[in-house]
C-alpha cells in the first residue's frame, strides 16, 4: 500500500480520473444554493443533481472533483476512531455517458495498481445490490468485479438498506449501488456467507469508496421511474482512505490533524494517544473545530445563531468548548486550533484564508459567549441529575432552562443526561420552546433529499424572481449587494445579502416596481455557456471561487440581470405572475433576508 499524504492523494485521484477523460470541477460550497430541503452539502453528488436529472454541465459528460462535506447525524458518534462531521468526498461522475463496465474496473485499477493506491486485491471487499420488487440483483456488478480479481469469496449482496443510494422517503436520482471496503479483520470476514455482511462484528470492514449506478428518478407517489440519462455517481472518503493507506487506527491519527494535535498538546496537560475519554475529547475538539472553520469560512460563509445552519455550527462550537474543559483546553484556544485548519487546507480552500478573520472572531465570540455560563449550567445541571434516580428523566422545561439561561442547545444537555444514564424529555422541551419563542427553530439536516431536482414550475419561476431580486437591489440600495444564502420553496424565495440596515419602505416598493417592469416587458431569459473569464468580462455576478472551471453557464435576463448560475430558470419573465415582498429580517450584523413571493 502507498503511504500518501492529504495532498498527494487529492492530487492521485484528479490525475486518474482526468486520465480517464474527466474534467476537474471545483468543489461547491458548503451551504446548498437554492435547496430548501437541506441545510449542508452532504455528498459530491449533491450540487450535481440538476445535471444528473438531464440538464446540461458545461464541463461535459465526466467531472471529478473533491467536495467538502458535512453531515451531522452522526455527532454523538464523533469520538471514535472513523467519525467526522466534515469530510472530503473524492467523486467522479458519468452524466448519461459510461457505467459499469468501465465503472468497476476503473475503480479497481484504482485501488490496486501500483501506480495509484496499490491496495493489495486480498484486502478487498465489495457488496453488490442483492434485488428487490424496483430492481433486480446487481449480478453484473459482481462479475465484472470477479473478471477485476476481487476474490469470490469477498463479494457479498445487501438490500436497499445497504447498498442503495438515493433519497430517503422523498423524490431524486437513485440507484443500485456497489460499495468497496478495506478488511480490517480476516478471521471475522472468512466466516460470513454472501449475505452476511451485515451480521460482521464492527472493526471487521472498512468501508472507503461507493460506486452509485444512478438509473431512476423516485418520484412523488413513491415509484421508481428509469431516468432519461444512465449515471454513475462515486464517493471516496479522503480521511478513511488515508487512514488505510497509512495503517492507521483512526481518521484522527492522519497528516490532517497532525498540527492541530500538536496545538492541543502544547496549551493542555494532555496527550492525544493518553486513550479512554482523553482521546475521545481530543477528537471532538479537532473534528469541531474543523468543521466549524469550513462553515464560517464558506463563501457564503455562516455564523452561529438559533436556526438552521446557524444553530448547527453553533450546537458544533459549543461541544467544542464542552470537551476541550474536560482536557484543560484554555478558553480562546478554539482559535488557535482553526489556524493549524487554515494551514493545512490554504492552498487546497483558499477561501478559508480569505476568511480568517471572520472564522477568528466568531470562534471567539461564541466561545466567550458559552463559557461564561458553561460552569454554572454544569453546577445546575448536576443538581437536576443529582436529584434523579438512574433512569430518570429530565423535564422538558429543565431542558429548556438549560439553553435559555446557560446556552447548552437541547442535544448538549441530552449527551451529558445520556452519560448519567439519564434521558431527556425532548418533545416536553420543545414545547417549552415554541411557547416562549413562539417561532420554532426551522430545520434539521433530517430534511436531507435531493431537493434540487425540484423542477416544478412555482420553484424554478422563483429562482428566476430571486435573479431579478439580486440585481434589483443592486440598482436600489447598493451596487456592492451580493447575494450571501438562497432557499426557495414552492411557496416562496428567501434571499440573504450583506446590507447593513432594512430596505425603508420606498426601498421595498421600488424594488418590487423594478421586478414587475422587467416581468410585464415578457423578457426571454437567455442561457449562454462561456469561459469564466468571459462571464467576469461580460459583467456576470456570481462566485468565482473556481480555481480549474473553465466553462460556465449563464443566464441573462435582457441587460437587466447577469448571473452565473447552473440553473433551470423560467423560459421568459412573463411566466413569473406579480412579486411581492413579503418579510424582512435580520440574519446578523450586515446581513439581511428578503422573502418573496410571486402572486398569480
Ligand atoms: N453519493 C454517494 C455517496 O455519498 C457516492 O456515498
Amino acid at each position: 500500500m502507498k503511504k500518501l499524504t492529504s495532498e498527494t492523494l487529492r492530487q492521485l485521484y484528479l490525475k486518474f480520473f482526468e486520465s480517464k477523460g474527466h474534467k476537474i470541477i471545483p468543489s461547491a460550497s458548503l451551504i446548498p444554493e437554492n435547496d430548501p430541503t437541506v441545510l449542508f452539502t452532504t455528498a459530491g453528488m449533491h450540487p450535481l443533481v440538476p445535471y444528473l436529472l438531464g440538464e446540461k454541465h458545461p464541463a461535459g459528460k465526466r467531472l471529478c472533483d473533491v467536495q467538502k462535506c458535512v453531515r451531522t447525524g452522526d455527532i454523538d458518534e464523533v469520538g471514535d476512531s472513523s467519525h467526522c462531521t466534515f469530510f472530503e468526498m473524492l467523486g467522479n461522475w458519468s452524466l448519461g455517458d459510461y457505467f459499469k463496465k468501465e465503472m468497476i474496473p476503473w475503480s479497481f485499477e484504482f485501488l490496486t495498481s501500483k501506480e495509484y493506491l496499490g491496495i493489495p486485491v486480498e484486502d478487498i471487499a465489495v457488496t453488490c445490490f442483492a434485488g428487490d420488487k424496483d430492481c433486480p440483483k446487481d449480478e453484473e456488478s459482481a462479475k465484472l468485479w470477479k473478471e477485476c480479481g476481487v476474490l469470490p469469496e469477498n463479494i457479498y449482496y445487501l438490500p436497499k438498506s445497504g447498498n442503495w443510494w438515493g433519497p430517503a422517503g422523498t423524490t431524486g436520482p437513485c440507484g443500485p449501488d456497489t460499495e468497496m471496503h478495506i478488511i480490517r479483520n480476516h478471521a471475522e470476514a472468512d466466516k460470513l456467507g454472501e449475505y452476511d455482511f451485515d451480521n460482521a462484528p464492527s472493526g471487521t470492514f472498512l468501508e472507503i469508496w461507493n460506486d452509485v449506478f444512478m438509473q431512476y428518478n423516485k418520484n412523488a407517489e413513491g415509484k421508481y421511474e428509469p431516468l432519461k440519462q444512465k449515471n454513475v455517481d462515486t464517493g471516496m472518503g479522503l480521511e478513511r482512505t488515508l487512514c488505510i493507506l497509512n495503517g492507521k487506527e483512526s481518521v484522527y491519527e492522519t497528516d490532517i490533524f497532525e498540527k492541530a494535535i500538536e496545538k492541543i498538546e502544547s496549551v493542555t496537560n494532555h496527550k492525544y494517544a493518553e486513550g479512554g475519554e482523553i482521546t475521545r475529547a481530543f477528537r471532538v475538539v479537532l473534528d469541531h473545530v474543523r468543521t466549524a472553520t469550513f462553515m464560517l469560512g464558506d463563501t457564503k460563509g455562516i455564523v452561529p445563531s438559533n436556526t438552521d445552519q446557524g444553530y448547527i455550527l453553533r450546537r458544533i462550537i459549543r461541544r467544542a468548548v464542552r470537551f476541550g474543559r474536560n482536557i484543560g483546553l484554555p478558553q480562546g484556544s478554539l482559535k488557535a486550533v482553526a489556524q493549524t485548519v487554515i494551514d493545512k487546507y490554504a492552498e487546497v480552500y483558499p477561501e478559508l484564508v480569505k476568511n480568517s478573520v471572520r472564522i477568528f472572531e466568531e470562534l471567539e465570540k461564541e466561545e466567550n459567549k458559552f463559557s461564561k455560563t458553561l460552569q454554572q449550567g454544569i453546577r445546575e445541571f448536576e443538581k437536576v441529575a443529582g436529584a434523579l434516580a438512574s433512569g430518570g428523566e429530565i423535564d422538558g422545561v429543565t431542558a429548556f432552562h438549560l439553553y435559555d439561561t446557560y446556552g447548552f442547545p437541547v442535544e448538549i444537555t441530552n449527551e451529558m443526561a445520556r452519560e448519567k444514564g439519564l434521558t431527556v424529555d425532548v418533545k416536553g422541551y420543545e414545547a417549552a420552546y415554541a411557547e416562549h419563542q413562539a417561532k420554532s427553530r426551522a430545520g434539521s439536516e433530517q430534511k436531507f433529499a435531493c431537493g434540487l431536482a425540484d423542477h416544478k414550475e412555482q420553484t424554478t419561476n422563483l429562482h428566476t424572481a430571486t435573479h431579478l431580486l439580486h440585481a434589483a437591489l443592486k440598482k436600489v440600495c447598493s451596487p456592492d449587494i451580493e447575494q450571501r444564502g438562497s432557499n426557495i420553496t414552492e411557496e416562496r424565495l428567501r434571499f440573504d445579502f450583506n446590507f447593513a440596515r432594512k430596505l425603508t419602505p420606498e426601498e421595498v416598493a421600488e424594488v418590487e416596481r423594478l421586478i414587475n417592469e422587467q416581468i410585464a416587458l415578457d423578457i426571454p431569459v437567455v442561457m449562454k455557456e462561456m469561459t469564466l473569464e468571459e462571464a467576469k468580462n461580460g459583467g456576470f455576478t456570481g462566485l468565482f471561487e473556481s480555481k480549474y472551471g473553465q466553462m460556465v453557464k449563464t443566464y441573462s435576463i435582457g441587460e437587466f440581470s447577469k448571473e452565473i448560475c447552473g440553473g433551470p430558470h423560467a423560459e421568459h419573465t412573463g411566466l413569473l405572475g406579480t412579486f411581492k415582498i413579503a418579510k424582512q429580517e435580520n440574519v446578523s450584523a450586515g446581513v439581511k433576508r428578503i422573502k418573496a413571493v410571486l402572486v398569480k
